[in-house]
């Protein structure tokens, strides 16, 4: 049994980050009498002059609610370097951190982060280390599990942000157009499309095209609803075109919501407006599905961790938290099925993903 466990947080924050920090530390001291540090701003807070802090019980007290990571985080580091859009990890850092580990005392490691992340935990489970990872990303991408915390904090908000928009869209006679998160999936457009009622849903995994936007506002129009609510993910893309970057260098999106507003106002000569959800939707507090999942993945982390299991990654399969490896969690990331239940039931009801074959007599 180890005496001494670390905990650190990596990639974008996530709603929930905190009650799996709870859990994990309540867990690692109440029922395997271990001590547990937190290692702050990801994987970085064991390089150089290393930066922690004890996690006590009393150290993660009243945590359950809060949004963010007690830790920090860090998106980009020393560990990771991309050669030719290909990820390359550099002995250097990882040997200095295994050193830094060693000094500090810590002798395994629950790593929370999304691919990126656990990537990195990865090379140190490759080393020798012992490694427990716990999937998180508001995108939900993440393949092996059937659900990341945060994502369903980020649908209650877009859902949100489509039912203000909706009233104010049907005020007005107005096209809204809500860009919401998710780089190459459209998990949190669909999900909360449907749940916040989108006439048009457009994501990363359907290529759609403008005609078929602007046929579905008017066919509206013609039918007597004189608004649209479109919600658009971040990484969606136009037949033949890619994703819209706001900032190229550093590989961000974002920008592919005023664009869809400003072809739509061209095509059909109706008023559109464009709103960015953005970090809204990774901010505040984890909802009560997030906060109970987080807590199963913590406690299950330090379980994984006292057995024995290491280069796995908790996950959620059929409604029970199993342990799944870490090489299976990064292989590939989980996108929408085209032709799954979810967007069958959407256009059942009438909901447009613009793809030209949708195109039809009453659409
Ligand atoms: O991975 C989650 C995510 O929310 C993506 O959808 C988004 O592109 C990205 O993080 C933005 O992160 P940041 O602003 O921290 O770079």
């Amino acid at each position: 049994m180890y005496k001494q466990i670390g905990i650190l947080t990596g990639g974008g924050d996530a709603p929930g980050l905190n009650a799996v920090i709870r859990a994990a530390v309540r867990t690692a001291i109440g029922e395997f009498g271990m001590s547990v540090v937190g290692i702050e701003d990801s994987f970085e807070g064991i390089l150089g002059e290393t930066h922690t802090q004890k996690l006590t019980r009393k150290a993660v007290s009243g945590l359950l609610p809060q949004g963010g990571t007690i830790l920090g985080t860090r998106n980009r580091g020393s560990f990771v370097k991309m050669v030719d859009g290909v990820p390359f990890f550099p002995e250097m850092p990882i040997g200095e951190a295994l050193a830094n580990l060693d000094i500090l005392g810590i002798e395994a490691l629950i790593v929370l982060g999304g691919e990126g992340t656990l990537a990195i935990a990865q090379q140190f489970h490759n080393r020798g280390f012992p490694i427990i990872g716990v999937p998180k990303t508001i995108d939900n991408d993440l393949a092996a599990t059937e659900l990341t915390f945060g994502f369903m904090t980020a649908i209650d908000i877009a859902t949100e942000a489509l039912d203000r928009l909706h009233t104010t869209a049907a005020s007005h006679d107005r096209v809204m157009v809500l860009e919401v998160m998710g780089r190459h999936t459209g998990w949190i457009a669909l999900q909360s499309g449907l749940a916040g009622s989108a006439d048009v849903i457009l994501i990363p995994e359907i290529p759609f095209s403008f005609e078929s936007v602007a046929q579905k506002v008017l066919a509206r129009e013609k039918a007597g609803s004189r608004f649209t609510n479109i919600v658009v993910a971040e990484g969606a893309m136009e037949i033949g075109k890619s994703e819209i970057y706001s900032d190229e260098k550093e590989l961000r999106l974002g920008g592919v919501g005023d664009y869809v507003r400003k072809r739509v106002e061209e095509m059909t000569g109706k008023e559109s407006r464009c709103v960015v959800l953005g970090h809204l939707q990774r901010g505040g507090s984890p909802n009560a599905f997030d906060r109970m999942l987080g807590t199963n993945f913590g406690a299950c982390a330090v379980r994984a961790l006292a057995s024995g299991e290491t280069g796995k990654m908790v996950a959620l399969q059929a409604g029970t938290i199993i342990t799944v490896p870490l090489s299976e969690a990064c292989a590939n990331i989980k996108t929408v099925a085209v032709d799954g239940q979810l967007v069958r039931t959407a256009r059942d009801i009438g909901i447009s993903f613009a793809a030209p074959k949708e195109l039809r007599p009453d659409d």
